[in-house]
């Protein structure tokens, strides 16, 4: 197939671009490089330093390749961002999910894959989290998901709606060099603080009803990820399939695996974070029957060891 993929450039797309090529698909990547490196894109493959509001550009590109299907992962995804700047969340999330099905229909694109987010579910009272879950977001960037979910079946693409958990770590034979910008999220905290970048580490809550006290995730590794949406592109009705290793490790487990990793580093336990759920993780048994997936990498250390050499 050849496979235009947005957000290629990214942290998840450019694993999800390599996970293509391997498949022997065909590539074209969309990036406006607003967080995303073209350093992580093989040499080789097409690529549209684009924004996709930009209709023009957009259609230059169909016009230039013709697709047989769409990975989109191209978003705004700091929830804190969203709740200060909405209007940039809606505009690329939303406005951009539009310009982007406009011209895909446009250029008779029939099948969607789509990154979607645990991030729908908002504050699950209970784990695991199904897809009939109901979807109660929480945040700007959570409702910006569930609309790019219903905006791109009502533009009648077969959409494979992917949910995605806590994604972690690094392709493990190491082609991808350049790692995550600013990241916010626990794993990329963990090891710049391994490596000296950051003085410590807090632990916001210590003391929610969970097995150690702290917040408890499900975590997901970026390669495992990649693979379920090489599967997707084969699949020829509309899903929502969630994307999680099916259990929850909790922040201090993920610690100790970062030290185990990394060496002994400073930890501060710190007042809750207003919002935090105590605790969810996926059930991806959908996933399983529908993609023939299963997580293949679900120890700690192991997701923090494929980690590890970006940082160094
Ligand atoms: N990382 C996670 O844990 C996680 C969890 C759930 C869902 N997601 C979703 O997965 C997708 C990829 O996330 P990521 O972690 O790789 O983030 P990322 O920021 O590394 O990737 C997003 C990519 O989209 C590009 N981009 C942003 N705005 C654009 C625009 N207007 N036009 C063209 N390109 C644009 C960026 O340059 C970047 O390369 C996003 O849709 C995100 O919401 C991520």
């Amino acid at each position: 197939m050849n496979v235009l993929v947005t957000g290629g450039a990214g942290y998840i797309g450019s694993h999800v671009v390599l996970a293509l090529l391997d498949a022997g698909h065909s590539v074209v990547v969309i990036d406006d490089l607003s967080t995303g490196c073209s350093d992580n894109l093989p040499s080789d493959i097409p690529f549209f330093h684009v924004d996709i509001r930009d209709e023009q550009a957009l259609r230059a590109c169909f016009e230039k390749h013709s697709i047989d299907a769409i990975i989109h992962l191209a978003a705004k995804k700091a929830v804190g961002e969203s709740m200060k700047h909405p209007e940039l969340y809606f505009s690329v999330n939303v406005e951009g999910t539009r310009v982007l099905a406009q011209e895909a229909r446009r250029a008779g694109v029939k099948t969607f894959v789509f990154s979607s987010s645990a991030a729908v579910y908002g504050n699950p009272s209970e784990s695991p989290v199904t897809e009939h879950t109901p979807l109660a977001p929480e945040s700007v960037y959570g409702v910006t998901k569930k609309m790019g979910e219903e905006l791109l079946l009502w533009f009648g693409f077969t959409l494979v709606n992917l949910r995605y958990f806590n994604v972690v770590g690094y392709d493990p034979s190491g082609r991808i060099t350049v790692p995550e910008k600013q990241p916010q999220n626990l794993f990329p905290i963990l090891c710049e603080t391994g490596v000296g970048v950051r003085e410590r580490v807090q632990i916001f809550g210590t003391d929610y009803d969970t097995r150690d006290g702290t917040c408890e995730r499900d975590y997901v590794h970026v390669t495992d990820l990649a693979t379920a949406h090489v599967r997707a592109l084969s699949l020829d009705e509309s899903i929502t399939l969630n994307l999680g290793i099916g259990r929850a490790l909790s922040v201090r487990e993920c610690v100790y695996a970062a030290q185990e990793v990394f060496g002994e580093f400073a930890v501060e336990d710190a007042p809750r974070r207003p919002g935090d759920p105590a605790a969810y993780y996926a059930n991806p048994s959908r996933a399983q029957n529908v993609l023939g997936w299963e997580a293949q990498i679900t120890d700690p250390v192991e997701m923090i060891t494929t980690m590890k050499p970006l940082y160094e």
